[in-house]
């Protein structure tokens, strides 16, 4: 099978890309922009391996997309391209609406005219999955109850509507013109590879530094928290055995308060890397909360792991005990993110920016 995957040098695309070269026969297509979040160091271990091509492009220009799915002819579509950053969301909504809402929308259309063209045999294997989140469900008020498929969106950032607009635009298009498309809805990701701008890898790299530890209002936000490797295996799953107009929810029943989440990394830090700034947890500092800050999400994985039969397979334990090793032994991955160098190098002029509120 040959994937078509949007988004392969973010976060979770580039994890989904390694799963698929390490561990199957399929080819990849990566397609991607690389804005800031994209790191094409991230596949530097499978870069050269036959089965696996990049394609640096935009999803919002329609004629190149259209000219990459004329030459690979994919068998299925990931699309995880995304901009996906709450904080950036709020402070400038435009990018959010131009790639998460307009990028799917030229993806559908492509897709749709290239499916279309298919034979008979190959129309009906085509797969087009859309990778979103549990943010498109709001937040839930107290400590009871579950995201299931049925919960009704009601999203609350600029980043959460983009995404629920662009998954209702995949459910029409798989209603009205029958692309087989699959919607998946998941929960917070950490692990590996993860830019250094989101509360995990800032948590640990600030703390090495000896730099305050910043923590929205009191931490009481609880997330769900899910291993990105075991996304990436849920996500093949869907995208080799799910149900066309199907969406399936993926969580990693790891319910933690944001505080909580901190000092589990403060106490890792403490045992794997003491420092003259340990006992770590002396860092953290309180920073005045989010504007229609979230409280909590949780999700029902229980369709997935029933009709799909996945579950995942780090607890939260062992998932966040790997990323702390992770990291110490990747420090120069974070150093080439956090000054620029991994996109000087490529652009030739500037430096990228993290962008930590
Ligand atoms: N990170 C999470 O916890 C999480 C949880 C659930 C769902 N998701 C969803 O999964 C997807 C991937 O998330 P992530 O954390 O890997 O994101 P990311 O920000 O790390 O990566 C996004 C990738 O998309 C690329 N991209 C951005 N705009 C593009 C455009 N216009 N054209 C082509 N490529 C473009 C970027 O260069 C980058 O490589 C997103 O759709 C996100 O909404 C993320």
């Amino acid at each position: 099978m040959k994937l078509l995957i949007t988004g392969g040098a973010g976060f979770i695309g580039s994890a989904v890309i390694r799963h698929v070269i390490n561990d199957t026969d399929d080819q990849v297509v990566n397609v991607d922009k690389l804005t800031y979040a994209g790191n094409l160091e991230s596949l530097q271990s499978v870069a050269d391996n036959p089965r696996y091509a990049f394609e640096q492009l935009d999803v919002c220009d329609q004629p190149a997309l259209a000219d990459v799915f004329k030459r690979h002819q994919p068998d299925a579509v990931m699309h995880l391209a995304a901009e996906s950053h709450v904080d950036r969301s709020i402070d400038g909504p435009a990018a959010f609406i131009e790639t998460n809402i307009v990028g799917t929308y030229t993806l559908l259309e492509v897709a749709r005219q290239y499916w279309q063209g298919l034979n008979s045999v190959r129309q009906a294997a085509f797969r087009l999955h859309h990778i979103s989140t549990d943010e498109v469900y709001g937040d839930l008020d107290g400590p009871e109850g579950l995201f299931t498929e049925q919960t009704p969106y009601a999203p609350s950032s600029p980043y959460s509507a983009s995404k629920a607009s662009s998954d209702h635009l995949v459910r029409a298009w798989s209603r009205t013109y029958g692309l087989p498309a699959i919607v998946t809805n998941c929960s917070n990701n950490y692990g590996p590879y993860h830019f250094p701008e989101k509360l995990i890898p800032l948590v640990i790299l600030n703390a090495l530094e000896g730099k305050p530890l910043p923590v929205y209002g009191k931490g009481e936000q609880i997330r769900d928290w899910l291993y990105v490797e075991d996304h990436a295996r849920a996500l093949y799953r869907v995208v080799t055995q799910g149900a066309p107009g199907e969406t399936y929810n993926i969580g990693g029943h790891n319910e933690k308060r944001n505080i909580d989440v901190v000092h589990t990394l403060c106490a890792l830090l403490d045992e794997l890397a003491p420092s003259a700034h340990s006992p770590y947890h002396s860092l953290i500092t309180y920073v005045p909360d989010r504007p229609g800050h979230d409280l909590r999400y949780a999700i029902d994985a229980s369709k997935i792991e029933r009709e799909l039969d996945w579950t995942p397979a780090e607890t939260f334990e062992s998932g966040i005990r790997k990323t702390v090793e992770w990291y110490l032994q990747n420090l120069e991955w974070c150093r080439r993110v956090q000054d620029g160098s991994y996109q000087r190098e490529r652009l030739g002029v500037g430096s990228a920016e993290l962008y930590v509120k």
